[in-house]
């Protein structure tokens, strides 16, 4: 038995929930330049759990539950806010994930309706849990969802306590859009290996976040835009990249084990990125973004992911920098509960094999004689 270190170009299962084919990158089979062209973030929950895009009555029906199910219990209110001061917001995400558990008196429940209808709460209420955290560490009140904003809208709402503009929440929608989903990326096969034992879905959200953290991995983003601020201006990229490349530093939201040719949502986190930056009369973070992709590029052939230019969006929206890999969390749970759902559908325990490597016909030695 031999091991492929980090299992690159392992087939683990079979899915139908998303592809990534010569590059390209579908949905349930669309093309996800088509879904951030046309659909909303709802049309696209819709299509991932369902396999198809709603029909008109269906995505009203499907709004309404969403937005009716945003509400989280006020226990749990009461216990991010006693979460001490200076944590990792992804470790409050975890955690309060997790406690919904405690809070839900169908968390054990396994039928099929059961983890659809847990599906439709954890999407709904991880905005909601991230908007309250947000306030409550600045002292301020968390603000209730309203039933009719569409998750997007919903979310910046709860988050400043005003209605957000069209622009930001287009913006945003986009962006939850184009990182719904991602085949069997880290987090999602965390996710899938958890509950292929057969435990809860909320059990499986909770590995699936703790896999979303690291910065190889959802954490890139926050990474990406703490390099931007150190960075500050575009005269200081040359020296700043050079060294970091002569020290063989990474350059976060550079690279991808899969698309080896260019990430196909990079290139609308740039529009989005200059669009934003023009508008808010910040086009420097967008310029320093382009100069480093330049280089990077240029030097190494390695092409900007996912996270890159999602950075520079988020500033834009002016979103807490940590909050970047929290809101990745917000619209991969479409995805992780997906492919949850797709496990459940036809299980196996996951128990992959290791490739021994220690010392072999070892003897247990007496404490005295060690
Ligand atoms: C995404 C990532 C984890 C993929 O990892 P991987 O498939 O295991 O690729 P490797 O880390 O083995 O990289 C292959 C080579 O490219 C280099 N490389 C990869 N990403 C790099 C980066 N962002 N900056 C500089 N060099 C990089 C590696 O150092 C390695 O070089 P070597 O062969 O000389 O040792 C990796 O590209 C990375 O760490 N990127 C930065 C983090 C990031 O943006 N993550 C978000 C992913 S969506």
């Amino acid at each position: 038995m031999t091991a492929t270190k980090g299992l690159e170009g392992v087939v683990a299962a079979q899915s139908a929930v998303c592809s990534i084919i010569d590059g390209v990158l579908c949905y349930r089979g669309i093309n996800v330049d088509e879904l951030a062209e046309n659909a909303t973030f709802e049309e696209v929950v819709y299509l991932l759990w369902h396999g198809a895009l709603p029909k008109r009555d269906q995505l009203e029906a499907f709004q309404k539950e969403l937005g009716a199910s945003a509400q989280i219990p006020q226990e749990l209110i009461e216990s991010i806010r006693n979460f001490p001061e200076g944590v990792h917001s992804m470790a409050v995400l975890r955690t309060a994930v997790s406690s919904l558990a405690l809070y839900d008196k169908e968390a054990q429940e396994m039928s099929k309706e059961a983890n659809y209808r847990k599906s439709i709460r954890l999407t709904a209420q991880t905005p909601t849990i991230v908007a309250a955290y947000a306030r409550l560490r600045k002292g301020l009140e968390p603000v209730a969802p309203r039933v009719e904003y569409s998750l997007a809208k919903n979310f910046l709402y709860m988050l400043n306590g005003e209605e957000p503009s069209d622009t930001a929440v287009k913006a945003f929608d986009t962006a939850l859009i184009l990182h719904a989903d991602h085949e069997f990326n880290a987090s999602t096969f965390a996710a899938r290996v958890t509950v292929a034992t057969l435990t809860d879905i909320y059990s499986g959200v909770v590995s699936a976040i703790g896999t979303l953290k690291g910065p190889l991995h959802g954490g890139a983003n926050e990474a990406v835009a703490t390099m931007l601020k150190k960075i500050g201006s575009v005269k200081e990229v040359v020296p700043f990249i050079r060294q970091a490349l002569d020290n063989k530093e990474k350059i976060m939201g550079f690279g991808h084990r899969v698309y080896k040719d260019g990430d196909p949502r990079a290139k609308w986190l740039r529009q989005m990125s200059k669009e934003l930056t023009e508008q808010q009369g910040k086009p420097e973070l967008y310029e320093m973004s382009v100069k480093i992709e330049e280089m990077v590029t240029g030097e190494k052939g390695l092409k900007p992911n996912v996270d890159f230019y999602s950075a520079s969006v988020y500033v834009s929206l002016g979103l807490d920098i940590d909050l970047f890999t929290p809101i990745f969390a917000i619209s991969r749970m479409s995805g992780w509960t997906a492919h949850i759902m797709e496990q459940y559908e036809n299980n196996r325990l996951i128990r992959p094999r290791a490739d021994y490597i220690g010392p072999v016909n070892q003897h247990f030695i007496p404490m005295d004689q060690r």
